[in-house]
């Protein structure tokens, strides 16, 4: 997903727009650009990491107190110079950064291809700067020439612009795809996320749909596509932006995964009143009579937040005697789902930009359904336009891979099934507690995991040649097995494939032989006897078999190659211990193969277009 940063104010812009771009690294990118004005409109762009514009930059003194940066995932163009932000128009008067897709630019281009528009890109974002142009030359206003151009576009797009004509001012504009302006004092601020903004302000605004803001040194203001002028609140963040440095750990997702036992215990800590066991949603705006009359329960996510929402599931299903549709998101918004307004959504992502995710909650909402967040991200647009908002707490996610945004979803979708359960009284004031007390000991026993780490060395350093995983899972920990398989898989690019275990004798069984490992969650259950029995089927045909399990798990030691042995805890809870050693054996491979852990190939944090 592209970055932009743009500053107008009293310093330098290119150490500023420089240090914002480094801070949105972390989204995935394939080239990046700058654009400042200093009396006339340079651009600088390179392919490749930003150290390399840096390289580029470094021998030139780049004045100019405005300007304008991006970091490119290449949807449009392959990665190279001319397909770098920023695009400019025929006589770069203007200069235009952009985050999304702007699905009718091939006609816009061919209309402006007739009006003798020179374009020296494929992507689709250079259409804005000769829309802007075009509109420059009927207008002579910058703003009147970007209304004119915004009300053109249709798709998702973040736009930032800075023009010659204009060098007091930085236009930027949201549809689809989120900006966020940071208030500073005689300068302004303006980025994809409020990571790149935190060094230098806590105060930021939060652009909505369709909305335009006009940004100089001194002041900001905000104008829906027609010119009319909003009121926008001042958002103050607290989270501190060394909570977003790696401190002493080799990788941001490595410092994530030991982060877990913390970020779940202020996850659980501020919505528990430990002394009455009364559960806490301060941003539920949904009643408990509401509850009470929900038809069905539709969760949607994508990816690592789809599988938290698959347990989420087996809670609502267990706890609170619901039906419950576990979907992925990009299946979800184009299906003839029957959810109407007795139904429940509720959308899981930690960043609260999913294309697909937002998709489903606007598709839900449209057809009446309520709508609940479970999110990471304060001020994200998932946060703004759900019903209802269930945070949680993991702070900072900078690593492609979740982890601590996971398990706090898990945590989350806890909490709320036994707060659903109370009120539904669907179980017994004795279970509530003890499924309260026994969540109260996980963060410590995470921590108990985690003293192991250097023991997993081992068993990474024996499989990271393989180039095939098979990984098992039943009930609560079927989609521990996805999870697993999808963390492999993200940061090492090895194939790895997580299934129900059941599953097993109707395909995959075909798969097995020494070259494919088994991880199989063999955790106690009230069915271990059937992931014994599976764990026999592998071992049938000479597959290798690690197993994730208890020490009390009756299993024959003949079937086990190698045992990671976990805490106790109840069987509900187990997903929040079994993904430890499964988040630590990926990263370990994945650094072992020397991978960009932080910044696999091809990923993105944020998944902001379809
Ligand atoms: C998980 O490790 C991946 N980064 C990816 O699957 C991610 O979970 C998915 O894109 C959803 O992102 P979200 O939670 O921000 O919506």
């Amino acid at each position: 997903m592209c970055g932009i940063v743009g500053y107008i104010g009293n310093k330098r812009a290119v150490k500023i727009l420089f240090n914002g771009l480094k801070r949105l690294e972390y989204r995935g990118y394939d080239s990046s650009g700058i654009a400042v004005i200093n009396d006339k409109l340079e651009r600088f762009r390179s392919v490749g990491k930003i150290n390399e514009l840096l390289q580029k930059v470094n021998k030139i003194k780049i004045l100019g107190n405005i300007g304008i940066a991006h970091t490119r995932w290449a949807t449009h163009g392959k990665p190279s110079n001319e397909n770098s932000h920023p695009h400019f128009d025929c006589a770069n008067n203007f200069a235009v950064v952009h985050n999304g897709i702007i699905e009718n630019y091939q006609e816009l281009k061919n209309e402006l291809l007739t009006e003798n528009h020179k374009f020296t890109s494929e992507t689709d974002t250079e259409v804005v700067a000769h829309l802007l142009e075009k509109y420059y030359k009927e207008t002579t206003n910058f703003f009147e020439a970007a209304k004119l151009t915004f009300k053109r576009l249709i798709g998702s797009f973040a736009l930032c612009i800075i023009s010659k004509y204009e060098p007091n001012k930085i236009i930027c504009c949201r549809e689809g795809s989120p900006l966020v302006l940071g208030l500073g004092k005689s300068e302004n601020f303006v980025a994809s996320d409020i990571l790149a903004l935190l060094p230098y302000t806590r105060n930021m605004i939060f652009l909505d749909e369709k909305e335009i803001a006009v940004i100089s040194a001194d002041k900001i203001e905000v104008f829906d596509f027609n010119g009319v002028k909003h009121t926008k609140a001042i958002t103050e963040i607290n989270w501190d932006a060394i909570l977003a440095e790696k401190k002493e750990y080799k990788h941001y997702m490595l410092k994530e995964i030991f982060e877990q036992p913390d970020v779940i215990f202020e996850t659980i800590d501020n919505k528990l009143d430990e002394e009455n066991y009364n559960i806490i949603f301060n941003h539920l705006n949904l009643t408990n009579d509401y509850f009470k009359s929900i038809n069905k329960v539709y969760i949607v996510a994508c990816g690592t937040a789809w599988h938290a929402g698959l347990i989420g599931k087996y809670y609502l299903e267990e706890f609170c005697n619901m039906y419950v549709e576990a979907a992925i998101a990009s299946e979800f918004r184009y299906r003839n789902v029957p959810i109407s307004k007795n139904d429940l959504i509720i959308v899981i992502s930690q960043s609260g930009e999913t294309a697909d995710s937002l998709a489903a909650l606007r598709k839900a909402k449209k057809l009446g359904a309520k709508s609940l967040a479970v999110c990471n991200v304060r001020g994200s647009t998932l946060t703004r336009e759900a019903d209802g908002v269930i945070y949680t707490n993991a702070g900072p996610e900078i690593g492609v891979a979740s982890t601590k945004a996971f398990t706090t979803q898990v945590t989350v979708m806890y909490l709320l099934s036994l707060y659903i359960a109370k009120i539904k009284n669907t179980i017994s004031d004795d279970k509530y507690k003890n499924y309260i007390d026994e969540l109260l000991l996980i963060p410590n026993k995470i921590r108990e995991i985690l003293e192991d780490y250097n023991s997993l060395k081992d068993l990474s350093l024996t499989f990271h040649n393989f180039k095939n995983f098979l990984y098992l899972g039943r009930h609560f920990n079927y989609p521990i097995a996805l999870e697993g398989a999808l963390k492999l898989k993200e940061i090492s690019y090895i194939h790895a494939e997580g299934y129900a275990s059941g599953e097993m004798k109707h395909g995959p069984i075909a798969l097995i032989t020494e070259e494919m490992p088994v991880v199989i969650i063999a955790v106690k259950s009230f069915i271990s006897e059937k992931v014994i029995s599976n764990l026999q089927e592998v071992k049938a045909r000479d597959g290798i078999t690690i197993v994730i399990t208890n020490e009390d798990v009756d299993i024959p030691d003949d079937l086990i190659d190698y045992k990671i042995i976990l805490p106790d805890t109840i069987e509900p809870l187990s997903p929040l211990l079994s993904v430890i050693p499964l988040q630590v054996l990926a990263y370990q491979i994945a650094d072992f193969l020397g991978c960009d852990v932080d910044q696999p190939r091809n990923l993105a944090k944020s998944v902001t277009v379809e």
